[in-house]
């Protein structure tokens, strides 16, 4: 049976679970986990945003577009979530958490201009471009022409902005400067670990670790509850341009603030160069810079958890053992549970990272994820949940050893030998 070992308290923050067990008849599976040894942590080259424009470019109005091709785009694609006059209230909406923005108002996120302004057309169509990342905006880039882009968004800013009008004189825009960018280095990312804890108080929303847990109560101009970001994940960030290594994005978005959000520009506060080590200290936050799946700008996924040896001792029994740092993460993604009532369409935990180490008798697993939202068990009679399923751990009854490149050709596809996996091991119930 599989016991957790161990478990942090507390309700928000960084989870983990230790499941350890006995080999004993599941030897084999040791032997199918893999013995090979996971490649080493690839170092991300960070690159600068191609799509976007370079600074001093941005000259607000200078897109066009047709407005009337932009209806016709915005009522093929854009309804479903933004509604049909552009108040957020499309047949989706309901479902969503970040909901689909409300135009109306003419209050936009991600900018290049100052607290309050309204965004430049190239910040517009840069979002609708790359999306918002860690939210269903979609990237539109490769499903519509840059024409059609250009159209949608003169359409959204002429008929869907009603409170303010793009055109009026009394709009006043600054744009950001970028300055002169430092480069991350340890004295930078210090200075810039100090500015988030003290000067600046980030730490006050975004937590010590910047996993987002700092203040949890806060919502939106539009009543909506909103966590700040969690930072360790940069593929989320609403802003992050597909390029979520790249401290220009921070940058920005610590100049600009994001406007209908608690998250406040701190323009005035920090001069560039303070800006610049904060923006250094936050991508630092971020232990594996990996790869991104060009299909969900989010890690590439591990379908296969690759268990490393340990060469002496046992393996670990606790979250906090050092032993696991010798092995990256597989991330593995999660979905939303859509197909047995009840149904939760919002997911709270969007991926696990496992980590696993085994010995010649045991085999121990490491589950991690961030959760901002408070864990409240239900013990009443109607609890649907057996929680005793707390995890499940299924061996695949494949011997992959026999499978090489040169034999893969002869046997065939991969095949599962039995129709039962070998083995379903359930964590036991542990209370906090
Ligand atoms: C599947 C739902 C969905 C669809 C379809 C969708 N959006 Fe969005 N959109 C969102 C959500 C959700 C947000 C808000 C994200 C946030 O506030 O963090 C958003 C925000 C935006 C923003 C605000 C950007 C900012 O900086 O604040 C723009 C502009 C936008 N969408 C344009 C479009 C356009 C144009 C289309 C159609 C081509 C479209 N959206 C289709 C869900 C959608
Ligand atoms: C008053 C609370 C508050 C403070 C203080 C604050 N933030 Fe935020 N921050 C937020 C919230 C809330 C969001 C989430 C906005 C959203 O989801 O649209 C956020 C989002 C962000 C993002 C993500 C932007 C994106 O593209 O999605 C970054 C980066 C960030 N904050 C960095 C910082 C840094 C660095 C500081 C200090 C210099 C700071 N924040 C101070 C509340 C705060």
């Amino acid at each position: 049976m599989i016991e957790i070992l161990g478990q942090k308290k507390g309700s928000s923050g960084l989870k983990k679970a230790v499941l350890g067990f006995g080999l004993g008849t599941a030897f084999a599976a040791a032997l199918i986990i893999g013995s090979s040894v996971p490649g080493n942590a690839q170092v991300f080259k960070v690159s600068p945003a191609p799509l976007e424009p370079s600074p001093g470019t941005y000259k607000p109005g200078t897109l066009a577009g047709n407005i009337e091709a932009g209806k016709g785009v915005y009522f093929r694609k854009c309804v479903w979530c933004h509604g049909p006059d552009g108040a957020g209230d499309g047949p989706s909406a309901i479902r969503l958490i970040t909901k689909p923005r409300n135009f109306n108002q003419g209050t936009f996120k991600i900018r290049h201009t100052g607290s309050g302004e309204l965004p430049t057309d190239e910040d517009l169509f840069n979002s609708v471009t790359h999306g918002l990342s860690g939210s269903v905006m979609p990237p539109w880039g490769s499903i519509l022409s840059e024409q059609e882009r250009k159209d949608v968004v003169s359409f959204i800013k002429k008929e869907l902005v009603k409170d303010r009008e793009f055109d009026d004189p009394d709009e006043e825009i600054t744009v950001i400067s970028y300055g002169t960018q430092i480069p991350s280095s340890p004295e930078s990312i210090e200075q810039g670990r100090d500015i988030f804890m003290n000067k600046a108080k980030c730490v006050e929303c975004h937590g010590v670790e910047g996993r987002g847990d700092g203040n949890l109560t806060q919502r939106d101009d539009w009543a909506f509850p909103i966590f700040p970001a969690n930072l360790q994940k940069p593929w989320n960030l609403r802003g992050n341009r597909r390029d979520p290594y790249n401290p220009r994005n921070i940058f920005r978005e610590i100049s600009t603030g994001l406007n209908g959000t608690p998250m406040p520009s701190f323009a005035e506060e920090l001069s560039e160069e303070e800006r610049w080590h904060v923006a250094n200290f936050v991508i630092s936050l971020t232990d594996i810079k990996r790869p991104l799946d060009p299909e969900t700008g989010k890690p590439a996924i591990g379908f296969v958890i690759k268990s490393r040896f340990v060469e002496e001792g046992a393996v670990p029994d606790t979250p906090t053992d050092e032993k696991w740092l010798a092995v990256p993460p597989q991330f593995v993604g999660m979905a939303s549970q859509i197909i047995q009532p009840p149904r939760h369409f919002i997911r709270t935990v969007d991926d696990i990272r496992v980590r696993s180490l085994y010995n010649d008798k045991e085999v121990a697993l490491l589950f991690q994820w961030d959760d901002r939202t408070e864990s409240h068990r239900n013990e009443s009679a109607e609890a649907k949940y057996d929680y005793k399923r707390l995890s499940s751990v299924a061996f695949p009854a494949i011997n992959t050893t026999q499978y090489t490149h040169e034999n893969d050709k002869a046997r065939g596809p991969l095949k599962n030998v039995n129709p039962e996996p070998v083995g379903v091991y359930n964590s036991a119930r542990q209370r906090d």
